[in-house]
């Protein structure tokens, strides 16, 4: 059987055509198919198969989605996503009827970032410039569904932007940027320290990686595992190298 993918579609005209048609979609038109490819890759370079459960918080328009979508089996793509229309909007102008019906991704419009809906323990948790946008308490909500509905494996990629300075850490309980509920945009920064201290409280493990991050910001990686030995190792043996080449 011929699959019908939808892989020879312009990807970045298409990012730009929805914002021209519905305005800002939640994601810079620019970099729309290099964005949404930076962070499949990392995906992969992070250990996704095809079989893994992804579960996308704040999947808007899809322009992750596309690339997940068509990678992954059958239902192992989840997104979550309150504004509903730019899912509507994504599935409409991405995708084929028929790899939707393939692949049936399955969606929820919840904006409490309930990670329980699916009743699925996912192999991977992503959550592509929501950091930035989201406030510490959703933050602790988000790692508190890591540890409950995730596979002792998993993975959570998260993208932020750290606040250096203190009168940057963003203190507020609101989203800032658009959503549902808000056309305005904007973005807020989290001390690394503070998301370091409440990774720890829950046994987890934070890592910043070094390939970076799109749209300007900086990956996250959040796993259950304690760093081995042979991980801390080679971290040791990196930082020997980097002083060598440096003070010798
Ligand atoms: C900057 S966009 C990123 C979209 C996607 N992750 C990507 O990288 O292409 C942020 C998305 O989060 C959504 N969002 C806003 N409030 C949310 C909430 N409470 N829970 C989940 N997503 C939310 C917005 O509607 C928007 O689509």
């Amino acid at each position: 059987m011929s699959i019908p993918y939808t892989t020879n579609i312009d990807l970045q005209y298409l990012g730009e055509k929805m914002t021209k048609e519905y305005g800002f979609l939640g994601v810079p038109d620019y970099s729309f198919e290099k964005s949404g490819r930076n962070q499949l890759i990392t995906l992969l370079e992070e250990g996704l198969m095809p079989d893994s459960r992804v579960l996308e918080i704040g999947c808007g328009v899809l322009r992750v989605g596309y690339w997940l979508i068509h990678f992954l089996d059958k239902r192992c793509y989840y997104g979550i996503e309150p504004a509903q229309e730019r899912v509507r909007i994504g599935k409409e102008h991405l995708f084929s009827t028929e790899i939707i019906e393939l692949k049936e991704p399955q969606f929820n419009f919840n904006s409490a970032f309930d990670t329980s809906v699916f009743n699925t323990k996912f192999d991977f948790f992503l959550a592509g410039s929501i950091w930035t946008h989201c406030s510490k308490n959703s933050i602790k909500i988000m790692l508190d569904g890591f540890v409950y509905n995730t596979n002792e494996s998993a993975v959570f990629l998260t993208s932020y932007l750290p606040a250096r300075l203190k009168k940057n850490d963003y203190q507020g309980n609101k989203w800032v940027g658009t959503s549902h509920e808000s056309d305005v945009s904007g973005c807020v920064r989290h001390s690394p320290a503070w998301i370091r201290s409440e990774c720890e409280k829950r046994g987890l493990t934070l890592e910043k990686l070094s390939r970076d991050a799109f749209d300007e910001q900086y990956w996250l990686k959040i796993t259950k595992q304690k760093a081995s030995k042979s991980s801390l190792k080679k971290k040791y043996n990196r930082v020997k190298k980097i002083i060598k080449s440096r003070f010798y």
